[in-house]
């Protein structure tokens, strides 16, 4: 029999409120929020917030085909050193996540690790070629809630349609890397007076926003649910922000990168900056804040891409775009300083579990009878990435010499701890 968990000194962080309290855990499940608990296995929470785990709608775990820059298990560790207990694991595997014998291997792979909940997504068409659907119903019967083509995005607004039509059917939801392929053509970074400058092929920012209009519009004809991954300009959440005013079913994430850092990190020639969407501008950052601050913006996605260093040691033209994310993002979003600790979590953890389409498990209040995913975070922690010590296989991470600011301290995953004072328990 599982021992009982107490998590101590901690406040409660809650859709309906804070609170001092204790948690107490058993056989998966909060049984007990109260002062002065005590259990089993005590877990010093002084100072920290205790919340839901967070679910990160946005990584790419690499499993199957890329073995050598991550796997399923250390994904899943990097994001359980997170705070992260479920993640949506993005399609563009090899082969890719366009069967049901794919998503079942992704899955199980998952549940074979234990860290997290992974989740994965389904190719809105074979191969992410953008040319034929995949079998979405078959994929949504096997569970799929998510469809994307993620690393491109369905140029074929005719095919987008159809796939809207069926998404609607179906009661799932499309995620869209928006991209018009013509307009990036061997770009590297954003368009701007520094990549004149820099003599680098630059990657307007309308490349993205037409696509936003364009799927904005087919939603709007179609009914179908449809969220943004990774916006990174101002016109984006502009669009949004309207469409959203008019009802349309629409969601939309931003990355920490694109609210942290800015191109003219570029003028290194350093490949990790290198990552699509590409880095902004600080005005852009200015209004995905805003856009974060005034609901525009539902979630905060790492779309951590892990790159073996061989592949990211190649010159800016030829390398990989994509940035580790999953055991930095609670630490860059919150050193960024503009957001309510309250604020965070409901990007993190309750609205992408609501767009995951997992409710029932994740994102819950922490309260008795709910299952035991939580996350213990230190709000204040100042703290380095020392790249060696990372869990994920790669090393592509932009934030070495940074000062993050907040740091994961346990995370429970189904009633386990699986990270201890910062530590992955296995
Ligand atoms: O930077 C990125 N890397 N953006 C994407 O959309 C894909 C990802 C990857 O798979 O490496």
């Amino acid at each position: 029999m599982s021992k009982s968990i107490v998590i101590k000194g901690g406040t409660v962080i809650n859709p309906d409120g804070d609170a001092r309290a204790d948690v107490r855990i058993e056989r998966g499940q909060i049984v007990e929020v109260a002062t002065s608990l005590s259990g089993e296995i005590q877990i010093d929470a002084s100072g920290c917030v205790v919340t839901s785990g967070f679910v990160d709608l946005h990584a790419h775990l690499r499993e199957p085909g890329k073995e050598e820059a991550e796997t399923i298990e250390t994904g899943s560790r990097a994001g359980a050193l997170g705070g992260y207990t479920a993640l949506v694991a993005m399609p563009n595997t090899d082969p890719p996540q366009d069967s049901v014998a794919v998503i079942d291997f992704v899955r199980e792979q998952g549940k074979r690790a234990g860290l997290v909940d992974v989740i994965p997504s389904g190719c809105i068409t074979l191969a992410r070629k953008g040319e034929t659907l995949a079998p979405m119903a078959e994929l949504a019967k096997a569970g799929v809630r998510l469809f994307t083509d993620d690393g491109t995005g369905v140029q074929d607004a005719s095919l987008m349609r159809r796939a809207l039509e069926y998404a609607r059917g179906l009661g799932v939801t499309l995620a869209q890397h928006c991209e018009v392929a013509e307009l990036t053509k061997g770009a590297v970074m954003n368009e701007c007076q520094c990549c004149t400058d820099l003599g680098l092929p630059g990657w307007p920012s309308i490349a993205e926003e037409l696509m936003v209009f364009r799927d904005i519009e087919l939603v709007r004809i179609t009914g179908a649910s449809m969220h943004f991954l990774h916006l990174s300009t101002r016109r984006s959440v502009e669009l949004v922000r309207a469409a959203k005013r008019d009802g349309l079913p629409i969601t939309a994430e931003v990355t920490p990168h694109h609210l942290a850092l800015t191109e003219e990190l570029l003028s290194s020639y350093n490949p990790v900056y290198k990552v699509n969407p590409p880095l902004r501008s600080a005005d852009d950052i200015r209004a995905l804040t805003a856009g974060i601050l005034d609901g525009t913006i539902d979630a905060i996605a790492t779309d951590h891409a892990p790159h073996p260093r061989r592949d990211k040691e190649m010159s800016l033209d030829m390398a990989p775009p994509g940035m580790l994310g999953l055991e930095t993002a609670l630490g860059v979003v919150l050193a960024q300083g503009s957001f309510e600790l309250r604020n965070v979590v409901a990007l993190m953890s309750w609205n992408p579990a609501r767009i995951a389409g997992v409710t029932k498990t994740h994102g819950r209040p922490i309260a008795p009878g709910e299952p035991a995913n939580i996350c213990v975070f230190d709000p204040d922690l100042r703290w380095n990435v020392d790249p060696e010590r990372l869990a994920s296989k790669s090393m592509n991470t932009p934030y070495v010499g940074h000062s993050l600011r907040g740091r994961v301290r346990h995370t429970i995953f189904k009633g386990t701890p699986t990270v201890i004072d910062g530590q992955a328990q296995k």
